[in-house]
């Protein structure tokens, strides 16, 4: 190993370019590859900008040369050297580089590497156990690079816009109280106040209304927020909200400064120009076309009811659940009526996996005659109707979901996203936005009998509803918005209660009784009789927008640190097990088995 001395980097991997001809620089970084060429030896050499080819040569330097022999994959090397242009054929066009070499004229090696774990070009699998247990040889991936750069760029992109807007970045407490976002608490003992917890902020939601009370008007946080619920590609235990509020604003003002962020952060980032305003949809339109709320607008398979001609067909199954009050709904796959058999054995049971009872189809032959299990069911009228309603044609397959409301729109949801992923319907490259608004206030929680709040309990409910608050909860529809992009909710906020008897209303609805409004909330209701200015904000998953706009398909790819789906970091083995001393000290008294070796 040697010291760096007195060599000092001049330039990166990425900028040694034709410019640089003849000149002499002083490269360092690592061993990306090293090739022995009979007399030469190339190595490229990688930093987080990028790879240059070195090469050592014993008629430029017999030293470099002698030593170069004993480079390695990861070690970490200086090399002092001339610029040179490639020999003709030897050109690499497909690199930025690629047109020159330096030639060594020195080589110092910093420090030496065991063989790594796995190899670092992308196309090579590698388990993700593995890539997190040493994410640092990770991250060394070019494309982790510039996952990790994009997502540095995103966060300054948007800083500068809301700067620009008049925003305060403002930090809230880590410890405090439980938000509710609906999501489990991390708990935090204190150690000072025997028996008590903190917990880690679901969200900063209640602080930034606070804010707003406080007079601070423009509020914007890149935050972390921590919710232990069960994860998926899309979650993390904790993740970073770009969170935001504002005072006297109402929907449109916040749609319109979103739009104005959103494309700004596009333009500066990827270069891409969005087009605004963003299409939007109300909660029942997203309901009834796509069977979600936050639906992929890239293709179409809209969904299409027919509850009312399923109701005087032929079929048991499908009378029966119209007459409970379920309904009939159907996807006209275009063109896609030969899927086979088995394909279609395949979808059913897909189908069933999001609890469908069973997926009846219908193949539109050239003569518009069904072929189907269930043709016999529909009378040649019924049959037309149908096929008018879903603008069938011949060599389309039409599938149909009958059962409650709510269970044919997540499958036929799901539906229409597989049948899009199986025939490539999906432009990969398009980024389609759209504003969901107007959704309910509130749902009914089947589990603990009563109503929760479908976004949060500050969210205010609209003007128009607001009496039906005591007589018909569910009617009540929110003044609440959320931004999905391809499909992914990406963000999502409210105009917000700002009257105390307002918010006290909706407490009730939520069967939160006064006591424990006045525990839990009394701080924010006492504030909003002290001059609440009206007011609402947004906050966006940003490991979510940073993976839609890498084109990645997990937001691991774009957290340097993350968890697994047990929310271990396998890095550092968080969690850990802690001392017996260490519980004590917090007031725990456990009663799960330490495992051995634990004291
Ligand atoms: P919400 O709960 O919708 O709203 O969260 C806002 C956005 O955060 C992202 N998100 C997540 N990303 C990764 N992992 C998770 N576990 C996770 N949970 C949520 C989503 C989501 O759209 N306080 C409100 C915002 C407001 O009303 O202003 C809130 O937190 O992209
Ligand atoms: P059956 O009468 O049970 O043989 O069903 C006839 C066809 O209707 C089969 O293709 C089933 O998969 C389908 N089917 C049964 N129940 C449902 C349902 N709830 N929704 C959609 N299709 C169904």
């Amino acid at each position: 190993m040697e010291p760096m001395g007195e060599l000092k980097r001049t330039h990166d991997c990425y900028s040694i370019t034709e410019e640089s001809l003849e000149t002499e620089v002083v490269l360092m970084g690592w061993v990306h590859r090293r090739r022995d060429h009979g007399g030469l030896i190339f190595v490229d050499l990688r930093d987080r900008k990028g790879i240059t080819q070195v090469v050592f040569a014993p008629e430029v330097d017999e030293k470099s040369h002698q030593k170069a022999h004993s480079l390695r994959s990861e070690y970490v090397i200086a090399v002092r050297g001339r610029v040179r242009r490639r020999p003709e054929g030897m050109e690499n066009p497909k690199i930025k580089t690629g047109m020159v070499e330096v030639a060594c004229l020195e080589l110092r090696i910093l420090n030496t590497s065991k063989t790594p774990p796995f190899p670092l070009e992308e196309e090579k699998e590698v388990s993700e156990s593995v890539r997190l247990k040493y994410r640092y040889i990770d991250l060394r991936k070019p494309h982790m690079v510039e996952n990790l750069t994009l997502r540095h760029s995103v966060c300054q992109a948007m800083r500068e816009f809301l700067n620009q807007h008049d925003f305060l970045e403002i930090e809230t407490p880590m410890l405090t109280r439980s938000t509710p976002e609906g999501a489990r608490d991390y708990l935090v003992p204190s150690r000072v106040n025997p028996g008590r917890f903190y917990a880690l902020p679901q969200s900063p939601q209640l602080f930034k209304q606070i804010l707003m009370i406080s007079g601070m008007e423009r509020y914007y946080q890149i935050v972390r927020c921590f919710r232990d619920e069960d994860l998926r590609a899309d979650r993390q235990p904790e993740f970073t909200q770009l969170d935001m509020e504002l005072s006297f604003v109402n929907e449109e003002g916040i749609m319109d400064l979103i739009e104005g962020l959103i494309t700004h952060v596009f333009s500066r980032t990827l270069g891409i120009e969005l087009n605004t305003p963003f299409p939007r949809l109300t909660y029942q339109e997203a309901m009834d076309r796509f069977g979600t709320d936050r639906p992929d607008t890239r293709f179409g398979l809209e969904l299409v009811d027919i509850t009312d001609i399923a109701a005087g067909c032929g079929l048991k199954v499908f009378n029966t659940i119209v007459e409970k009050g379920g309904v009939v709904r159907a996807v006209n796959a275009k063109g896609m009526a030969d899927l086979s058999r088995k394909d279609l054995d395949v979808l059913t049971e897909f189908a069933q996996s999001f609890g469908a009872k069973g997926l009846a189809w219908v193949k539109i032959k050239e003569d518009r005659s069904w072929q189907s299990p269930i043709a016999k069911f529909f009378k040649p009228e019924e049959q037309e109707a149908v096929m008018t309603r879903l603008s069938a044609a011949p060599g389309d397959i039409l599938f149909f979901g009958a059962d409650s409301r709510s269970t044919v729109d997540r499958v036929l949801g799901e539906l229409r996203l597989e049948l899009a992923r199986r025939r490539n319907l999906i432009p990969e490259k398009d980024f389609n936005f759209v504003w969901v608004t107007h959704f309910p206030l509130l749902e009914f929680d089947e589990d603990e009998g009563r109503f929760k709040a479908l976004h949060h309990p500050f969210t205010a409910p609209s003007r128009e509803d607001l009496d039906l608050l005591e007589e018909d909860p569910a009617r009540v529809r929110s003044r609440a918005y959320d931004l999905v992009l391809n499909g992914i909710e990406i963000g999502g906020g409210s105009i917000r209660i700002h009257q105390e008897a307002v918010q006290k209303r909706v407490f009730n609805a939520l069967n939160i009784g006064d006591e424990e409004a006045e525990e839990k909330f009394g701080f924010l209701l006492e504030a909003l009789t002290l001059g609440a200015p009206p007011h609402g904000g947004i906050a966006f998953g940003l490991d979510r927008l940073v993976m839609l706009m890498a084109g990645r398909e997990t937001i691991r790819d774009v957290i340097a640190f993350p968890k697994t789906q047990k929310a271990q970091c396998l890095m550092t083995r968080a969690p850990a097990h802690v001392s017996m001393a260490q519980l004590a000290e917090l007031y725990l008294r456990p009663d799960w088995k330490q495992e051995e070796g634990q004291t």
